[in-house]
């Protein structure tokens, strides 16, 4: 992705330019993002996704009695009529089941992947929507279908209505407001207010991010370094040579406590495992994302190209793919960071990669992770 590029996706912007001025900071509006934008999924398409097992998905009625929600999956001529007002549906990870929809992500792919979390497509009736809200992490709002009016603000005031079935704010106050035409975008940062309502049937695709959160990330972490511990620390028993007789024989001795530090002290210093295991925990798939290998062995002399689930990045010293990881060098790391980077490589670097890796390629085409081109 070259990074200095002016992009019409970003109003003429370069990913550089936009990441420096807008990311995690201020909105950007952006008309014609997608000049001549046609979504590659339909009202048809999207509602036999949301009746799908293992699809998450959720209507949102804005009624009389005020706001209902309910999961999915929805069977069919279970969510209401299209003619009935005020209610939408939303599909979660789009880009996991339809490869037009992923190919659109990777147009955002100037921000990591660590941070790309998945495709929400929405599709309201007039005056649909999911109320005045905040979300927690970046989003970009791709006008996909009709038209949704959007009205934007820096709430201080971030206190929810209670007894709600979903995040509505209690003292929305909108700063600006701006109609949203097919192939117009909205770029929000975390914890903006916003409040899109559909004007007239609209559909909406909202590509969402993802950022660890520190606690969650923390014991992640720790519980992987846990499963290493017992082998890598060691087995030394405590030892207590100059231990004194005790007159409080309950009370802890301050070297038991001391050796207790210095045993997980030592589990921590293992940067190269600690680094595994974030990329291990980056790279796992979702909870409902499962693999099909082929029926024959596939041939990949000719090149080979991820599956759109399949989630491969890499640091200074390994390769990840789908939650594992490996320890790469050489040409090897030269070959797969470019099939991570550009989710495919030719025939011709295939063909330079070592048996090892090509061995482990064939594994992950078998496992279904990747395919011949
Ligand atoms: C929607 O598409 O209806 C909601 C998207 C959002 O506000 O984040
Ligand atoms: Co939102």
């Amino acid at each position: 992705m070259h990074t200095e590029q002016a992009l019409a996706l970003l109003g003429g912007l370069t990913p550089s330019q936009f990441m420096k001025r807008h990311w995690q900071k201020k909105p950007l509006l952006v008309r014609n993002a997608i000049p001549d934008f046609v979504p590659c999924v339909g009202r048809a398409e999207l509602v036999a996704l949301a009746g799908e097992e293992g699809v998450e998905s959720r209507l949102i009625v804005d009624s009389p009695k005020g706001w209902k929600m309910k999961h999915g999956p929805f069977p069919k001529r279970s969510l209401p009529a299209f003619s009935q007002k005020k209610w939408t549906f939303l599909v979660q990870g789009v880009d996991l089941h339809h490869d037009g929809v992923h190919a659109m992500l990777q147009q955002f792919r100037f921000v990591p992947d660590a941070r790309l979390d998945d495709v929400m497509i929405s599709y309201a009736t007039d005056g649909g929507g999911v109320g005045p809200h905040f979300d927690s992490y970046d989003v970009f709002l791709l006008q996909a279908h009709g038209q949704r009016r959007w009205r934007i603000g820096r709430n201080k005031d971030l206190s929810l209505q209670p007894g709600v079935p979903l995040k509505i704010l209690q003292n929305f106050e909108a700063e600006e407001e701006f109609v949203l035409n097919p192939g117009d975008m909205l770029y929000l940062p975390p914890k903006y207010a916003h409040d899109g309502v559909a004007v007239g049937e609209c559909m909406t695709w909202s590509i969402g991010f993802r950022a660890p959160q520190e606690g969650e990330l923390a014991r992640e972490l720790l519980l992987g370094l846990a499963d290493e511990a017992f082998d890598g620390v060691g087995d030394a028993l405590y030892r207590d040579p100059k231990q004194i007789a005790v007159s409080s024989p309950a009370a802890i001795p301050s070297s038991l406590s001391g050796f207790a530090r210095q045993v997980v002290d030592k589990a921590l210093k293992n940067p190269q495992l600690l680094d595994s295991l974030l990329g291990e925990y980056l790279t796992e798939p979702k909870a409902n994302v499962w693999f099909e290998g082929p029926q024959a062995e596939p041939d990949l002399s000719a090149g080979v190209q991820l599956d759109r689930r399949t989630k491969m990045m890499y640091d200074d010293k390994h390769l990840f793919i789908n939650g594992e990881s490996f320890k790469v060098g050489g040409r090897d790391a030269v070959g797969l960071r470019q099939l991570a980077d550009d989710r495919a490589i030719t025939g011709q670097t295939f063909k330079i990669l070592s048996t090892d890796a090509k061995l482990a390629l064939l594994d992950w085409a078998c496992a279904g992770w990747l395919k011949p081109v």
